[in-house]
């Protein structure tokens, strides 16, 4: 469980010289990334449901469009995901719950299954069921900066294919461990990406995509969001890094165990360095957000993605990256181990 004695981890910390080897355990890592991602079928079936929903939505809106964002469409998403979509739509004579309660009768209209409006939910939705390719997926309304953000991820996942990999296993590690659980104040699927590209910034695998000479620009509300998306033309930027996963992953949760200063630091892919608490204005708690392990939002730049960490689960967190790094730095079986449910 979330009881690692700190005495106990911080006298293993000055004795890492007795490590093994941690590049032989890269193939099993590998092979846990391999297992995780989703097969063409299912990202083919999931382009068809895009399609038909689509179809039904434009016939009652024509000038609306759907897109895929989060997960199924960043390349983190794990097989057998739900599908998140997003609908842009610009209508001044309804409101977001209006438009949402419209969408669900249009839905249940095409036949469509399970059918549920959630308008009052901190991001209204409609979840839907569809019963040709068994896919569940929940669709928002004119929320662009995840859409926008989920290409910025793409982007990068195109760049080194070890950021997906890392990522991958991050993200699987966090669901085994049930720190990945916003409502219970752990961290969002999002949040442990951009962690993961921060790591890979720093050690100069991934450049910092908007500091560079911008080739996209989107406005959405007041967020300016530009950068160089040409990645296809950075395809060898990390190559003089010849690190492998099982390095990368032990290196992860090492600076979050260890090297990351709580008290003053903010990860900032943005920048593509470490910034400060002080300069954002985030030192205290100011309404429910507590800043106690401070993530920014490369776009929403006053948005912390480590808002929901309260002063409970920033210790279960800090434990169990912890836990985490001892595994990768003394466990005979680290690709076993890491992952047992907590
Ligand atoms: P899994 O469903 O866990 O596989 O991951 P996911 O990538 O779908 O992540 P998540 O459900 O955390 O987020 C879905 C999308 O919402 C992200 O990809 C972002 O585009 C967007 N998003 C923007 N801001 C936030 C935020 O503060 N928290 C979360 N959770 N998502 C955000
Ligand atoms: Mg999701």
């Amino acid at each position: 469980g979330h009881h690692v004695s700190s005495q106990r981890v911080r006298f293993q910390r000055r004795i890492r010289a007795c490590r093994y080897d941690i590049d032989q355990f890269s193939p099993s890592f590998l092979s846990i990334f391999e297992s995780l991602v989703p097969s063409e079928e299912e990202i083919a079936k999931q382009n068809q449901l895009l399609i038909a929903l689509s179809r039904l939505i434009t016939m009652e809106w024509p000038n609306s469009k759907l897109y895929l964002y989060g997960s199924c469409a960043n390349s983190f998403g794990f097989s057998n995901s739900d599908i998140d979509l997003c609908l842009s739509i610009d209508n001044n004579e309804m409101s977001k719950v209006d438009i949402i309660l419209k969408l669900a009768d249009i839905l249940q209209a095409g036949n469509l299954q399970n059918i549920q409006a959630l308008t009052r939910a901190r991001v209204p939705i409609v979840k839907l069921m569809d019963p040709d390719t068994g896919l569940s997926c929940d669709i928002c309304v004119n929320n662009l900066l995840a859409v926008v953000n989920t290409k910025l991820l793409r982007d990068y996942a195109q760049i080194d294919r070890r950021l997906r990999q890392l990522a991958f296993i991050v993200k699987h590690w966090a669901k085994s461990r049930r720190v990945n659980e916003t409502y219970q104040g752990t961290l969002s699927s999002y949040a442990y990406v951009i962690m993961c590209i921060h790591l890979l910034q720093l050690r100069r695998i991934l450049p910092c995509l908007q500091e560079m000479e911008a080739t996209c620009y989107v406005t959405v509300d007041d967020n300016h969001c530009a950068y160089f998306d040409q990645v296809d033309k950075l395809n060898n930027y990390g190559a003089h890094n010849k690190e492998t996963i099982s390095s990368l992953l032990w290196a992860f949760f090492h600076y979050w165990a260890y090297q990351h200063d709580y008290t003053k630091d903010v990860i900032s892919i943005r920048t593509g360095r470490i910034i400060s608490k002080h300069m954002k204005d985030w030192t205290r708690r100011v309404g429910n957000d507590r800043h106690l392990i401070c993530i920014e939002d490369p776009f929403e730049t006053s948005h912390d993605l480590g808002r929901v960490v309260d002063k409970f689960s920033i210790k279960i967190l800090r434990e169990e990256f912890e836990r985490a790094a001892n595994i990768l730095q003394y466990d005979p079986n680290p690709s076993v181990t890491l992952f047992e449910p907590y």
